[in-house]
């Protein structure tokens, strides 16, 4: 009689402590638990479902390469360390000429972004990068961290190329094409 109580009371645990775990999961603890480790970048994702013309491809990989140093995979920048984001940038975003302009010659400061003051000084790539490797990078950089910019062609940067081509100096803000 004795061991058969002992049972109804190794039962009974059992059960409330299969319940409670249930309850536990129905309220996404263990499910939310067992996500953690899958890390999605919310960057990759948003470059996904962004609306320019190349959110991925070519340019993707240049930007990994050559501008993620500075203003990170994420396009936030670092503003407190003299680089501003290119998520949201307008200069970034609008007219073409700018942003090709900007990595053809190089960029200097002073400028402000989000209230923050920036001086830095970005260097020219014209020598490194060709006019198909800048139009993909910012057709990237234009469509990536929620940016909504059109696709760049490498005509448009020919065409920037061959009109500023006597340039030797970076850009400041009030000089850009
Ligand atoms: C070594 C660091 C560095 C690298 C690499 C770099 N940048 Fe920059 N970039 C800067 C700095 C610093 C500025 C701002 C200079 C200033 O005006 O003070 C800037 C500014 C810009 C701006 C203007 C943003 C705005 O809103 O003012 C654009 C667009 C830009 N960079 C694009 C790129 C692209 C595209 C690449 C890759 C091809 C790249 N940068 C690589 C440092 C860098």
């Amino acid at each position: 009689m004795q061991k058969f109580g002992i049972r109804i009371v190794i039962v009974g645990l059992t059960l409330s402590a299969a319940v409670f775990l249930a309850a536990c999961n129905v309220e996404g603890f263990f499910t939310k638990l067992q996500d953690d480790p899958v890390w999605v970048d919310p960057n990759a994702a948003a470059a996904e479902t962004a609306g320019a013309a190349d959110a991925g491809g070519p340019g993707k990989g240049i930007y990994g390469r050559i501008c993620a140093a500075c203003h990170l995979g994420s396009g936030k920048g670092v503003p407190g360390n003299n680089i501003p984001p290119l998520a949201g940038s307008a200069l970034a975003s609008g007219d073409a000429n700018k942003p090709i302009g900007i990595v053809l010659h190089g960029f200097r400061g002073p400028i402000e972004r989000n209230g923050v003051k920036i001086n830095g000084q970005m260097a020219a790539w014209k020598d490194q990068l060709s006019d198909q490797e800048i139009a993909d990078v910012l057709t990237y950089v234009r469509g990536a961290f929620g940016n909504s910019g059109s696709a760049v062609t490498p005509d448009e940067v020919k065409t920037l190329r061959e009109a500023t081509a006597s340039r030797t100096l970076p850009y400041a803000e009030a000089e850009l094409p």
